[in-house]
């Protein structure tokens, strides 16, 4: 049996198409249930339905062999795995926000930085010696330059309409982000002859 782990919702619903169309019996991931273990009907697949940001430690421990995950979660978690297929999907752009010329001057002495995505945003600071203060947050990022909170934020856009309703422009874009395929190291090795035609087959739909 293959384990997959899920990112609930959306990407799930995608993931589940595109499984479809590689012959792979998927469809019990659309199924109305609040059953988080999903198995085919051929007994081979066993899905997993959990958060986005989950998907890479139930992949990273071995719980799932594969996961469907977007690359922006990918980058956050660091998990220790092997990101296999750019699947194309759910595409975005990590971006620098803010409005188009900041208000005033910045009062602080450091840059203050919202987001959701604490561990990139470190990291890309750090690699360009910039001294910045993340502040970290959960959701409604573009609230924070318009209530003073931070004076840019760095988010995931995808039509831009969550910034323009708040009078914020794209200010850099840093990375491109689509749903990627992953697979856990020692699976890899370990059920080769199932995990690798799984993927060849995901592969060839693309
Ligand atoms: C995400 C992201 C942006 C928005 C971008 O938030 O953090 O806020 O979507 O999408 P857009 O460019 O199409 O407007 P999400 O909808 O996940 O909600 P959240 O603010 O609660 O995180």
């Amino acid at each position: 049996m293959i384990t997959v782990a899920l990112a609930k919702g959306r990407l799930a619903e995608e993931s589940c198409d595109l499984l479809l169309k590689c012959g792979i019996p998927a469809e019990i991931i659309k199924s109305d249930t609040r059953k988080l273990v999903l198995t085919s009907p051929d007994g081979n697949f066993s899905f997993f339905l959990v958060k986005p940001s989950d998907v890479p430690t139930y992949v990273e421990y071995g719980i799932a062999d594969l996961g469907i995950v977007g690359k922006d979660t990918l980058l956050e978690s660091g998990a220790d795995l092997y990101e296999m297929l750019d699947l194309g999907y759910e595409g975005c752009k990590l971006c620098v926000a803010g409005f188009p010329k900041r208000k005033g001057s910045v009062t602080n002495t450091h840059l203050r930085v919202a987001t959701k995505y604490v561990n990139i945003a470190r990291k890309l600071y750090a690699e360009r010696g910039e001294d910045v203060e993340i502040i970290p947050l959960h959701g409604s990022i573009e609230l924070t330059p318009v209530t003073g909170l931070s004076d840019v934020i760095f988010d995931i856009v995808q039509t831009g309409s969550t910034l323009r309703a708040n009078g914020l422009v794209v200010l850099e874009e840093v990375y491109d982000i689509s749903a990627r395929l992953v697979v856990n190291k020692v699976s890899l090795k370990t059920k080769a002859d199932v995990i690798l035609p799984f993927i060849e087959a995901i592969r060839k739909q693309l």
